[in-house]
């Protein structure tokens, strides 16, 4: 049946349904624990569901269950703990128990940049559903939030109709998610929208009814969350969508850098001076060493590349010239720590041999831990490529970026990395590195040289300290 859908806010006269296992709210499961399907179950629990996690890796549900959550995400761990003592979460390995026990299953697993090209691996989606699907002995509904390519929710409806019975009357749904890693718990209790992608009431109700803790929160706290219904094809497209339109507005800003760079601008003059306008707004407008991540990245790439595959490749051409702006701020990096170490770039780039370079930041932003095309890492790859002696420390990144890229040193904290170094770079925004005192790390340094590569010091509370300071996109 078709809805006579689209629609937002006020949320519709919505059909009221009994979840089939005949509990008075759907019990949901998350398949995938990662840093999506975890934090969503620790966070639906929160919300007053009953709530399974499910995950092929045996070593991460186990740490679960012990009440460890395996990533670095403020606020999760005091949550998890909270909801395993009150019986409402639980994890396991056992798909049969997870297709038994679920009203509504989230398929929550990644999906990668293929290793052969620019498109989404979806083995991980394939494998998830068709495991579930197999295991199921009554009606339920399966609902994607993997970031997929447009027409992955139809194949996966095909997939299910493959491996349950027909008169199970399983159904597919898409409902996209928007969580940044850092803020991951809030966006899970308090997003900005909600976004499902539909084919039958059914469908919509238990997914209403999935939600309806998050519609209930906001109304204690007098807010109101939007919602969207729509179509597959529509709910798919826009998690790519948003994520291409950040990856854009970063990589503007940083091509407004490029042309400060040529002209002695100040991009962050220029950032403030452009965002008072209400209709491009300034957050998401800070240049610096660009976007990285396990989403933007591979998003873009995989969108141009579905887009090419459905021969609408011309309209997201300029996609292209966003990762390429973004790539090039890393070597922006390198030719400015070649430039204040006095060192000549050939074509194979500068050589820094024999000089020690603190690298402070390995993460692909403040606040995570996650270190996946990471461009502060990246960078310290690069000048350790280059020849230098590269020291690095993170807050939090250590253990991840120890194990992506071991030939670099990692010290234990601010002071040891930069004791002894030519150069300090600043690559990822922590507030430990913005507040550090530069007169203090002044001591220890061989040379107060500093590039900030996230625009995030106070250039004249270190040029005062006696460092040369090189930021992005300024003079
Ligand atoms: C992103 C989307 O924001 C989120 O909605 C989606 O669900 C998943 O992808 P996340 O990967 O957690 O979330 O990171 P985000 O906060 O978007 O930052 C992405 C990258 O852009 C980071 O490397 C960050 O340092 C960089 N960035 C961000 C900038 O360089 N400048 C900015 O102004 C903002």
């Amino acid at each position: 049946m078709t809805i006579p859908y689209p629609n937002t806010q006020p949320v519709p006269a919505i059909a009221a349904v009994t979840p089939p296992s005949g509990a008075s709210r759907p019990r949901v499961t998350f398949l995938g624990t990662g840093y999506l399907g975890a934090t969503y179950a620790i966070c639906y629990a929160e919300l007053g569901y009953e709530v399974l996690g499910f995950d092929v890796d045996a070593d991460k549900i186990a740490k679960l269950n012990a009440g460890e959550v395996p990533i670095h995400e403020p606020g999760l761990d005091e949550l998890l703990r909270r909801n395993l003592a009150a019986g409402r979460l639980r994890f396991s390995t056992d798909i049969a128990e997870t297709a038994a026990f679920g009203d509504v299953h989230f398929i929550c697993v990644g999906t990668p940049q293929r290793a052969d090209g620019m498109g989404a691996d979806l083995s991980y989606v394939e494998a998830s559903v068709t495991s579930l699907a197999q295991h199921l002995t009554r009606k339920a509904l399966i609902v994607g939030k993997s970031t997929v390519p447009v027409g992955t929710a139809e194949w996966v409806e095909q997939l299910v109709g493959k491996h349950t019975p027909a008169d199970l009357g399983v159904e597919v749904a898409w409902s996209p998610e928007f969580l940044q890693e850092g803020f991951a718990v809030d966006d899970v209790l308090r997003p900005n929208r909600i976004v499902v992608g539909v084919k039958s009431e059914w469908a919509n109700g238990m997914l209403y009814a999935a939600h309806k803790g998050v519609f209930d929160l906001a109304a204690t706290e007098d807010r109101e969350v939007p919602l969207v219904v729509t179509d597959f094809a529509t709910a798919e497209l826009v998690k790519v969508a948003a994520n291409a339109f950040l990856a854009t507005k970063i990589s503007f800003i940083n091509a407004m850098a490029e042309v400060c760079e040529a002209s002695s601008g100040d991009v962050t003059q220029l950032a403030r001076a452009i965002g008072y306008d209400p209709r491009i707004g300034n957050r998401f407008l800070q240049a610096g060493l660009g976007f990285g991540g396990a989403c933007l990245p591979k998003d873009i790439r995989a969108f141009q590349a579905r887009a090419q595959e459905l021969g609408a490749g011309e309209a997201l051409r300029f996609l292209h010239e966003v990762d390429l702006i973004n790539l090039r701020r890393r070597t922006r990096v390198l030719q400015l720590a070649a430039d204040l170490l006095g060192r000549r770039s050939g074509p194979a780039g500068p050589d820094l041999s024999g000089t020690r370079i603190a690298v402070l930041g390995a993460t692909f932003k403040p606040n995570t831990d996650d270190v996946r095309d990471a461009p502060a890492l990246a960078v310290a790859a690069l000048l350790h490529k280059a020849g230098a002696d590269v020291h690095v420390y993170d807050p939090q990144g250590m253990d991840n970026a120890r194990r992506a890229v071991p030939e670099l040193s990692y010290e234990a904290d601010i002071a040891e990395a930069v004791t002894g170094a030519d150069l300090v770079c600043v690559l990822t925004e922590w507030a430990d590195f913005r507040n550090a005192d530069p007169g203090l790390l002044g001591d220890l340094v061989a040379g107060r040289r500093v590039v900030d590569a996230r625009n995030c010091l106070d250039s004249a509370l270190w040029t005062q300290a006696g460092w040369e300071y090189r930021g992005m996109g300024r003079p």
